[in-house]
C-alpha cells in the first residue's frame, strides 16, 4: 500500500483523477495539503473524508508551517507526495526531507514552457504564441528549482489545429488525467526506478 499526500491550490481535478482511477487496494490518500482554505480540491477532500492540512510559509491561524507539516507526513508514513496543481514553491529543507518522494504534474512538455510564472493559463498561452504543433503533460520529480527535476513520464497531444490557448488547456488536461494516475499506479507497484541519470518505468 502506497501512502500518498496530495498538495493542491485550487480546482483539484488531478487529485480527483488519482482518487477515481488508481485502485484503493494499491494507494491510500492519507492527506490533502492546501495553501487555500476554500477551493474545490479542499471540498473534494472533505467530501471523501481525506484529512486536510492548511499550509503557509509562516504559521498563522489555521495554517501550519513546513516543519510541522514534515513531522505530520513522516508520522503518517507518507511514501509519495503529489503536487497536483500546487502553486507555491516548496522550501528547500522540505524537499531535502522527502528526496525522490515528491512529484509534480506540469501542463506542458518540459523542459520547454516551465519555470517561475509558468502555471495555469500562462503555460498554454505561451505554447499557443509559440505556434508549437504539440504540447502535453509531464510528471517529474521535484527538486529545488521550478519544474527542473528528472522527468518520469510525458504524454503528447497534437495542437496543430488548436484555435486558442483555452483549447490547448482542455486537450492537455485530458491527458493529465490519464498520466498522473498511470504514474501513481506504477509507483504503487514499485515499478519506477532511478538508474544512473534516468527514470525507468518497468512495464
Ligand atoms: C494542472 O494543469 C496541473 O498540470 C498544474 O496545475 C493544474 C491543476 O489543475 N500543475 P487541477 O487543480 O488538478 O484541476
Amino acid at each position: 500500500m502506497l501512502n500518498i499526500a496530495a498538495f493542491v491550490s485550487g480546482r483539484g481535478s488531478n487529485l480527483k483523477s488519482v482518487h477515481e482511477k488508481v485502485s484503493k487496494e494499491k494507494i491510500r490518500l492519507c492527506a490533502v495539503v492546501s495553501d487555500c482554505k476554500e477551493c474545490l480540491a479542499v471540498n473534494f477532500a472533505s467530501q471523501n473524508n481525506i484529512p486536510v492540512f492548511f499550509i503557509s510559509l509562516k504559521e498563522k491561524d489555521g495554517f501550519i508551517g513546513y516543519t510541522e507539516l514534515g513531522r505530520i507526513l513522516k508520522e503518517l508514513s507518507i511514501d509519495l507526495i503529489l503536487l497536483a496543481g500546487f502553486l507555491k514553491k516548496i522550501p528547500d529543507e522540505f524537499v531535502d526531507g522527502f528526496e525522490n518522494k515528491i512529484i509534480n504534474i506540469h501542463p506542458a512538455l518540459l523542459p520547454s514552457f516551465g519555470g517561475k510564472g509558468m502555471y495555469g493559463m500562462n503555460v498554454h498561452e505561451a505554447v499557443f504564441k509559440s505556434a508549437a504543433k504539440v504540447s502535453g503533460a509531464t510528471v517529474h520529480f521535484v527538486d529545488k528549482i521550478y519544474d527542473n527535476g528528472k522527468i518520469i513520464a510525458q504524454r503528447v497531444v497534437n495542437i496543430a489545429e488548436a484555435k486558442n490557448a483555452e483549447e490547448i488547456a482542455v486537450r492537455v488536461l485530458k491527458v493529465e488525467h490519464e498520466l498522473l494516475p498511470y504514474v501513481v499506479d506504477k509507483f504503487a507497484d514499485g515499478k519506477i526506478k532511478i538508474e544512473n541519470n534516468s527514470v525507468i518505468i518497468i512495464d
